[in-house]
């Protein structure tokens, strides 16, 4: 049987535009390669030595030609770009409602943390025609991960959150790889990504190991590792309170603002110096060494958790 793939499958929504774009990208090229190479062959052997062609009367320049063929590749070229960003902007742009899956990558393995509590190791189990992002960060080297099948790669740093999102429409098994050099056995950190019909994925999701939900799990974290002490209804320390920031606007001490995503959560808690609340004062100590990036992702998705039921749907 033919089983030669020049292309890996396409099975999700990115993945259509990305191919299309390419393709395009490939026939323009291929289009030039005959509008030059025709001419070019066709003269060589025209004008060989020897041959009786008429070279009386040769062409001084055409300002028409020059123009043409400097407005032609121009106008194509403004257009691949545009097209090119606009493509771009739709695989950088995390979409709202999607199903939020948490990734830590070491070395070598990825980890993957469902909203509802299933915990996985090299493999992502996914409903089809779901909306998925992903929010994923390494606790040592920079790893990538990439989904040929998707046509989603993005590299997952260590100290940082990056994101990443697909929308599966076939049910299926794909290959996941790590795309970034991370040592010795980097060629190891594959896995695979099951796309499930719905129901599957509900009966799958509360079948074998379930831990605490994300949100539960870092509300308990937050009471345990104390922050609650400051942050919480009963504190009668002037800590800011968390109800209702996340994604909003937070002006510093200094004039400054930030927003409050996951990134700033994340530095308050390892870094709660560096940008510090207007009007509060630098009291709180850090939780370096005291967090994993599990339990960090937890926590933020709690807070996260105390604005989308605190505040009205924008
Ligand atoms: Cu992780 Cu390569």
């Amino acid at each position: 049987m033919w089983t030669f793939r020049l292309f890996p499958e396409a099975a999700s929504t990115g993945a259509r535009e990305v191919d299309l774009l390419y393709f395009a990208l490939i026939a323009i090229s291929a289009f030039f390669m005959v509008v030059v190479f025709g001419p070019l062959i066709f003269f060589a052997i025209k004008y060989r030595r020897r041959s009786k062609a008429d070279r009386t009367n040769p062409p001084h320049g055409s300002f028409a030609l020059e123009m043409t063929w400097t407005a032609i590749p121009l106008f194509i070229s403004f257009g691949l770009f545009t097209w090119g960003a606009m493509a771009y902007f739709d695989i950088e742009r995390a979409p709202k409602n999607a199903l939020r899956i948490d990734v830590v990558g070491k070395q070598w393995m990825w980890k993957l943390q469902h909203a509802e509590g299933k915990r996985e190791i090299d493999e992502l189990h996914v409903p089809v025609g779901q909306t998925v992002l992903l929010t994923m960060t390494s606790q040592d080297v920079i790893h990538s991960f990439y989904v040929p099948a998707f046509r989603v790669k993005q590299d997952v740093l260590p100290g940082r959150y990056t994101t990443e999102w697909f929308k599966p429409t076939r049910t299926g098994e794909y290959h996941l790889f790590c795309a970034e050099f991370c040592g010795t056995e980097h060629s190891g950190m594959i896995g695979r990504v099951v796309v499930m019909e719905p129901n599957a994925y509900e009966q799958w999701l509360t079948t074998g190991d379930v831990a605490l939900p994300s949100v539960a799990a870092g509300q308990r974290l937050f009471t345990q590792l104390g922050c609650s002490g400051c942050h919480g209804d009963s504190s009668k320390i002037p800590a800011p309170r968390l109800e209702g920031i996340f994604g909003k606007p937070v002006p510093l001490n200094g004039g400054a603002t930030t927003i409050a995503d996951e990134k700033y959560i994340r530095d308050s808690i390892l870094m709660p110096g560096a940008q510090i609340a207007a009007g509060y004062e630098n009291l709180m100590p850090t939780f370096k060494d005291r967090i994993t990036e599990e339990e960090l992702m937890q926590v933020i998705t709690y807070i996260r958790s105390l604005s989308e039921t605190n505040t009205p749907a924008r």
